[in-house]
């Protein structure tokens, strides 16, 4: 591999991917209020981006009960999956390649935000104490109930359903969101999961939900269409474990006999330090994995490049570069500087910062 390897094709399963730069999974709260629906804007904002060499969506609840904050789109409907159709289709034309990320928030939602003012659920009835949005404030996540055993299967029919939407809008693949704190991530980890029956205890325990919801997935989708992001070391959502290490082993292990995409691990806090236990050697993990390697969590253009060419890396996902630089591919290749990230603006609103970042072209033109 040599330095500019970053920038070129790989296939991903069976995605082929036109560069190894791949944007990050964004919440951005501007789906339509009524209905959770990806509209005109978003059309933009994910073409705008389509020299991504791969995009992942924003969270994307699988259920009503899957949602956690206002305004996050849903794959649930008829009328979601032909918004996202948009979305693809627009993409496609544009030469870009993209996943949806399914998401099932689990305990990290307010009652305000649940199906008839109902308590989130969770593994076990314990607050994530976390923050979260309800269209007017931030508020305190609400006190969970831990789902009944008879229930997983509901929730496991879920992601196949939302699987089976993802196809019908035409999306390029899924990724099956395991991370941050969230309800997959929230039953692999032991301080948010005291279950005694077959989903807590053993790693095989607390990770079954994560694999069957997998399973259910991939009856849907061929594995070369599917990956998953895992951040065994994150603590996003007020997450614990006491072991991180055992369990990325285990989860890593397990996914290698299944020939996925990709897996797309978060190195570190997620948006913060790219800290991991000692005993944990990230391109041990790689290798074992035998899957292409998605790595995310504050990458620079130097970092990027260094990863891919000392093969630590097959892909590089950029999150906030990637909201303030439509463009970020063509602007690494030329080294050229990147438009800074307006923070208030992640989350809600229109245009105004979501569409309206200026390409390297545009912004040579308007300086004159
Ligand atoms: C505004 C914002 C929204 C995010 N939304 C998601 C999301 O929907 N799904 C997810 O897995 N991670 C989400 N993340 C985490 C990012 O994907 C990424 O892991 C994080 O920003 C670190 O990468 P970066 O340093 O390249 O930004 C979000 C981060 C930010 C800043």
């Amino acid at each position: 591999m040599t330095e500019q390897s970053l920038f070129s094709a790989f296939t991903a399963g069976d995605i082929a991917l036109k560069n190894r730069v791949v944007m990050a999974p964004l919440t951005r709260n501007r789906a339509r209020p009524e209905d959770d629906t990806p509209h005109g804007l978003h059309v933009d904002y994910y073409t705008q981006r389509a020299g991504a060499g791969l995009i992942i969506t924003e969270a994307t609840q699988i259920s009503p009960e899957g949602k956690g904050y206002a305004w996050t789109p849903g794959i649930y409907s008829d009328v979601q999956v032909a918004g996202w159709k948009k979305v693809t289709e627009s993409v496609h034309k544009a030469g870009g390649r993209i996943v949806l990320q399914l998401w099932h928030v689990g305990r990290v939602s307010h009652t305000s935000l649940q199906e008839g003012g109902k308590a989130p659920v969770a593994p076990s009835a314990i607050g994530a104490g976390a923050k979260t949005f309800d269209g007017e404030k931030m508020l305190e996540t609400s006190e969970p109930r831990a789902l009944e055993l008879d229930e997983i299967p509901r929730i496991i029919e879920d992601f196949r359903k939302a699987a089976v939407n993802a196809r019908r809008a035409g999306f390029d693949g899924v990724e099956l969101h395991a991370a941050n704190g969230y309800l997959l991530d929230q039953f692999m980890k032991d301080g948010a999961n005291k279950r005694d029956d077959a989903y807590g205890g053993s790693l095989d325990n607390r990770t079954r939900l994560t694999f069957e919801a997998l399973d259910a997935v991939l009856q849907e989708w061929e594995p070369g269409r599917v990956g998953i992001r895992i951040s065994p070391f994150s603590n996003a959502n007020n997450i614990t474990e006491s072991d991180p290490a055992a369990l990325a082993l285990h989860v890593v292990d397990r996914l290698a006999g299944y020939d996925l995409a990709y897996i797309h691990l978060i190195e570190g806090q997620t948006g913060g330090k790219r800290e991991w236990p000692e005993s944990v050697d990230m391109d041990d993990l790689k290798a074992r994995s035998g899957t292409p390697w998605m790595v995310n969590n504050g990458y620079d253009r130097a970092m990027a490049l260094a990863a891919v060419a000392d093969d630590h890396a097959d892909l590089v996902a950029f999150g906030v570069p990637f909201i303030a630089n439509p463009d970020l591919v063509a602007r690494l290749k030329l080294d050229a500087p990147l438009n800074q990230a307006d923070s208030s603006t992640f989350y809600g609103g229109g245009a105004k910062g979501y569409t309206d970042y200026p390409t390297l072209d545009e912004a040579q033109k308007k300086a004159g």
